[in-house]
C-alpha cells in the first residue's frame, strides 16, 4: 500500500526533540524518493531525524562525519541524504560500507574529522554480536559497579576526541537503564537505576566544552504491544521515556578549568 511523503524536516528551535517516526523521507538528484535511513528492524538503532538535526546544526557540505558504533548504517545514509562525507564503524559491520574496527581504537588520523557522531550500548540491554569487545557485553549496574562499561567508554570517548579537528563538534546520544533485582517480589520497585547519562557526560567534560543537552521524546509503540507501560505502573519502575543528546565541542586551544575548577570558557565560534 503506499502512502503519502512525510513533510520535509526542519531545523528544531528548542532542546526538546520530538518526531513522530524513526525516518525521514527524502529525494535524491533523481527525484527517487528515500524512505529509510538504516535498517527499521535492527535493535537499538537511532533516529535517523535526530542525526539530520545535529548535522544541520553543527556541519558544514565538506565536513567529514565519522560514526565509531554505526550499527545498522543509519549515520551513513543520513550523511549521504544531506551530501557530507562519511565513515562507519562498528565491531559487527551489519553492510560492506561500515568499517570493522573498534570505537576505542579507530583507523584515523589525529585531528582528521570534523563531526563525530556516538550512540553506544547503554549497558547489556541487547544483545549485539559475540564479539568480545562488544561493549554492550559490560553491564553499567554490575558487581563491578559499571567499572568495565565506563572504562571502555572513557576509551571510546577518548577515541572520538583524538580523531576530531579542533573546535568541531562530537555528539553521544544515550538513555540511562534500570534493572530489577533478581528475585525482586512483584511491585516492591527494587532494582538498580544506572544513571549513564549523566556519567558519560562527566567523562565528556574532561575533553570537551559542553554546547548544549537535548531531550529527545522516544515514542514506543512496541512497548503498547507488550503491555510494558501496564507492567511498570503495577511493577512500579519507568520506563524510559527519554534519550539525553549530548553536544560537545572540542576546544584545545583554551586553557580550560574542565568542570572540576568550575569555570568554562566562553563558547569561541568557529
Ligand atoms: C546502539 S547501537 C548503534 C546504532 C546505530 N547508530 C544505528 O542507528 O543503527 C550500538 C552499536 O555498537 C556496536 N559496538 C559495541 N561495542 C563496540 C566497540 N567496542 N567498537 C565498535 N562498535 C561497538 C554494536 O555492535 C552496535 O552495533
Amino acid at each position: 500500500m503506499s502512502r503519502s511523503e512525510r513533510p520535509p524536516l526542519r531545523v528544531l528551535p528548542t532542546t526538546l526533540w520530538e518526531y513522530p517516526s524513526q525516518h525521514y523521507d527524502w529525494r535524491d538528484a533523481e527525484g527517487r524518493l528515500h524512505t529509510m535511513q538504516g535498517d527499521k528492524d535492527y535493535a537499538g538503532a537511532t533516529p535517523s531525524w535526530v542525526i539530520w538535526q545535529l548535522l544541520m546544526r553543527y556541519t558544514r557540505e565538506t565536513d567529514r562525519v565519522v560514526d565509531p558504533f554505526c550499527g545498522s548504517g543509519t549515520t551513513i545514509d543520513v550523511c549521504r541524504s544531506l551530501g557530507r562525507p562519511v565513515k562507519g564503524f562498528d565491531l559487527a559491520p551489519r553492510r560492506p560500507d561500515i568499517l570493522k574496527a573498534d570505537a576505542r581504537k579507530l583507523p584515523l588520523e589525529d585531528q582528521s574529522v570534523d563531526f563525530v557522531f556516538m550512540d553506544p550500548p547503554y549497558s547489556t540491554h541487547i544483545d549485539y554480536s559475540d564479539d568480545p569487545g562488544c561493549i554492550g557485553k559490560l553491564d553499567a549496574g554490575g558487581d563491578d559497579g559499571g567499572r568495565a562499561y565506563y572504562a571502555a567508554m572513557t576509551k571510546a570517548i577518548a577515541e572520538g576526541h583524538r580523531v576530531l579537528k579542533n573546535r568541531r563538534y562530537f555528539a553521544l546520544y544515550v538513555s540511562d537503564s534500570w534493572k530489577k533485582k533478581k528475585g525482586a517480589p512483584a511491585g516492591s520497585g527494587a532494582g538498580t537505576f544506572m544513571p549513564i547519562g549523566f556519567e558519560l557526560f562527566a567523562i565528556m567534560r574532561k575533553h570537551f566544552v559542553p554546547v548544549d543537552i537535548i531531550t529527545v521524546v522516544r515514542q514506543n509503540q512496541k512497548l503498547d504491544k507488550n503491555n510494558w507501560r501496564k507492567t511498570a505502573v503495577e511493577e512500579n519502575f519507568y520506563l524510559r521515556g527519554f534519550n539525553y543528546l549530548f553536544i560537545m565541542k572540542k576546544v584545545d586551544d583554551v586553557v580550560q578549568g574542565v568542570g572540576a575548577h568550575g569555570t568554562t570558557p566562553s563558547r569561541p565560534s568557529r
